[in-house]
């Protein structure tokens, strides 16, 4: 290939000889930079000539070693810990807390005597020693390192020195490979710079945590390749507004990705939550229209999550909606198959839904509960009583069953709640629930009759 100018996509890495406007395969537009192809021959990557193929049933099999970082609810979402011998990627919006968590995890590897480098394209050694001050009392490892630096060859480098047990590199968008003309951060460098860094990490047997920024829409930016070199991705997720921290996991060779981790941002760092049932609920004893509690699963963990509803008529031709928290194509689908079953003119309203506390629901189980939120907010009328509500609604009205009920129901008794409203299709082995009500429903109707009792009765008599 000539070593002539190339014109690369930013949004998904397509190459063009000529500048355009317009992707002609992602359709973005502006996405088109300059960039310079890389050499045939430095293209070539190391291999093991003697490496054969061998019969799976042979395969020595090595356990799996976990470096615990100490920090339960980051091992929780990797599984047990960070693997020996692999590449995680923490991804979040500015100023989430990613360098944070990531420098205690270093401190707590390295207080175990484990040599950790912690690599920094962003900020100084200066900056990072009073960031790790601040965490820790004062208090700093032995054996952990820090090297400012953006050069990839240069980091490559002092890791061949150093031989460190975990490397970590806070961002992979700010580190330039100099076989590169291109710009730090663009598509060709992430994915050259990853690849560099993967390779020295697999070949030494070492583990690496990668930080990457994220674009608007909230994906790793960089190319998607990306996300498939690397063995498990977090996103480090929560509300600027809230102290709240929420640890995804969106993939993991290693474990489940059903876990997630609650954390607390304080002035000594992110604080792993206690009570989570009580993080996420503002409303006090007495129920507000408009706010449901959801006994709501991650995993196998149950959270009680608040939903806030607000319902008024709309003033303008077109009805606002704004939606945080809660999947917007989700939340207009229960919005209108609620108009259409319970003939309640929603389209003539402006809706606002907020989950609190900077939680993001990803489960329909929380349809149940919207769906009540928006009509108690409507009707200007509390749930009766202090009861969670849980279930999956579909189109024509009809409440699916959820996973894990005895488990919700058990969180709600626990945190004090009357009762539960839960799914007819569930059932139940009603083990340690003496003396807690639950009221099992098979349609939105029957919801609607059982908690706004008199109001229905009224207007469909
Ligand atoms: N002295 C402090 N006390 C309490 N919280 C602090 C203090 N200093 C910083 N923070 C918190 O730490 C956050 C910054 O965390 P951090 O630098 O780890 O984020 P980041 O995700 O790495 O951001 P970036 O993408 O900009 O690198 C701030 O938004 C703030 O909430
Ligand atoms: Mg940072």
């Amino acid at each position: 290939m000539p070593n002539t100018a190339l014109f690369e996509c930013q949004s998904c890495g397509s190459k063009y000889p000529k500048w355009k406007g317009q992707c002609e395969a992602c359709h973005e537009w502006n996405t088109l930079v300059e960039t310079k192809p890389i050499k045939e021959n430095k293209l070539k990557y190391n291999y093991n000539q003697e490496s054969t193929a061998q019969a799976l049933a042979e395969v020595v099999q090595e356990p799996v070693f976990y470096y615990k970082t100490n920090i339960t609810e980051l091992d929780r979402v990797l599984g047990e810990g960070l693997v020996k011998g692999s590449i995680v990627l923490l991804g979040g919006e500015p100023g989430i807390g990613k360098s944070t968590l990531s420098l205690q995890a270093c401190q707590e590897c390295a207080k175990q005597s484990m040599k950790v480098l912690y690599i920094s394209a962003e900020e100084s050694e200066a900056q990072i020693k009073s960031r790790a001050m601040r965490l820790d009392n004062g208090k700093i490892a032995e054996t952990l390192w820090v090297f400012s630096q953006t050069n990839m060859m240069a980091i490559i480098k002092e890791c061949e020195r150093l031989d460190p047990d975990i490397v970590l590199l806070d961002s992979i968008q700010v580190v330039q490979h100099p076989e590169l003309s291109s710009l730090e951060g663009t598509v060709s460098q992430v994915r050259h710079c990853a690849t560099t860094l993967i390779n020295w990490v697999k070949a030494h047997n070492k583990s690496a945590i990668v930080i990457g920024h994220i674009t608007k829409d909230g994906q790793i930016a960089g190319p998607k390749v990306l996300e498939h070199l690397v063995d498990a991705i977090l996103y480090l997720e929560g509300d600027r507004h809230f102290q709240n921290r929420i640890l995804r996991c969106h993939k993991n060779r290693y474990g489940s990705t059903d876990h997630i981790g609650l954390f607390e941002m304080k002035e000594n760092g992110l604080i792993p939550i206690k009570d989570p049932s009580q993080a996420f609920i503002e409303t006090s004893q007495d129920a507000s229209p408009g706010s449901v509690i959801v006994p709501y699963t991650q995993g196998n963990r149950v959270i009680l999550l608040e939903i806030q509803a607000l319902v008024i008529e709309s003033g303008y031709g077109m009805a606002k909606r704004n939606f945080v928290g809660i999947n917007p194509n989700r939340a207009n689908l229960l919005i209108a198959a609620l108009d259409k079953l319970c003939y309640l003119k929603l389209s003539a309203h402006d809706i606002f839904l907020t989950v609190i506390g900077g939680f993001s629901i990803t489960d329909p189980s929380a349809d149940l509960a919207i769906a009540v939120a928006l009509i108690s907010s409507l009707k200007q009328q509390s749930v009766i009583d202090r009861v969670g509500i849980c279930g999956e609604v579909g189109l024509t009205g009809e409440i699916r069953p959820v996973s894990h009920i005895d488990k919700r129901l058990i969180e709600l008794k626990k945190c004090g709640f009357s009762g539960g409203i839960i799914p007819k299709k569930n059932a139940l082995s009603p083990k340690n629930l003496d003396q807690f009500r639950y009221h099992q429903v098979s349609y939105i109707k029957d919801v609607l009759h059982y908690i706004f009792m008199k109001d229905y009765e009224k207007q469909h008599a």
